[in-house]
């Protein structure tokens, strides 16, 4: 039988990269995603896609409900769902950016976990994935809730790992370091623009820090979620695991 997979906020960014590499390995693959230009660019490239708000609950259930159905069951969760979120000293932050933020980056993750446990329990095995970041290990000024709720992601992980090890289930978290995409583009200028530095400059010090010193590639991200779900993880479990080239120092910001 295909891996059975469901990838969060997956028909753009880096998840769509992974959604393909599990395609492309045979799985069946759902994505679900808030941007329905998007989401139909993904069904046209052969994925299961839906246009979902993860921050809504109902209808994360509703999809993850959907998939389990379809399926009869999953073998491989990947919460990749994660807003940038503002750019702001924590005073000046909206009480509503904060709560946005954690909703798609933090209970997302809680919401799709508490709906397809049951079912991998019964199965005796699956592998969640939880997309944190560097950002999950180190502080970032001007970042607050991006970077509590990429801790509490590697938090829930180990959670999970300890109510699932006895049922034969998985969960581990990524780590990316900067991505090479818009997405750290974006953050970028921001961090310029509320810095009132140079993009360039903001860039560089981003990089200084790691000893590999380069952007992180899609494929890399899509590698390490292809063996967290593979049998060669099989004792693989409760780990927050950097895709980030080494972070020796980390931006200050
Ligand atoms: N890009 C990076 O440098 C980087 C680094 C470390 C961690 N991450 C994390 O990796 C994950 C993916 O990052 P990315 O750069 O591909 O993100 P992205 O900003 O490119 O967004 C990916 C997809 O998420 C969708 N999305 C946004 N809000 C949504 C919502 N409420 N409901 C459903 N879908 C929604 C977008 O439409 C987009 O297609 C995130 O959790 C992010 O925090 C990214």
């Amino acid at each position: 039988m295909s891996l059975r997979v469901a990838i969060t906020a997956a028909a753009g960014g880096f998840g769509l990269v992974v959604a393909r590499a599990f395609a492309a390995e045979g799985a069946d693959v759902h994505v679900c995603d808030v941007d329905g230009g998007t989401v139909d660019a993904a069904a046209a490239a052969g994925l299961r896609a839906s246009v979902v708000d993860v921050a809504d609950g109902a209808a994360l259930d509703g999809w993850i409900d959907g998939v389990l159905a379809a399926g009869d069951g999953l073998d491989v969760l990947v919460n990749n769902a994660g807003i940038a979120g503002p750019t702001a000293l924590i005073e000046d932050i909206d009480p509503d950016d904060w709560e946005r933020s954690l909703a798609v980056t933090l209970t997302s993750h809680y919401r799709a976990c508490a709906r397809v446990v049951p079912a991998m329990k019964a199965a005796g095995s699956g592998s969640i994935i939880n997309i944190s970041s560097t950002a999950g290990q180190h502080g970032i000024g001007l970042r607050a809730p991006y970077v509590a709720a990429k801790w509490a992601v590697i938090g829930l992980t180990k959670t999970l790992a300890i109510e699932l090890g006895p049922h034969g289930v998985r969960a581990n978290a990524i780590c990316p370091g900067s991505v090479a995409g818009d997405r750290m583009r974006g953050v970028i200028a921001r961090e310029a623009d509320a810095r009132g530095v140079a993009a360039a400059e903001v860039e560089r010090e981003y990089l200084e820090g790691q000893s590999i010193a380069r952007f992180v590639q899609p494929d890399e991200i899509a590698d390490l979620c292809l063996f967290l779900a593979s049998d060669a993880a099989r004792m693989i479990s409760g780990q927050a695991i950097a895709v980030d080239g080494h972070t020796e120092t980390f931006h200050i910001g």
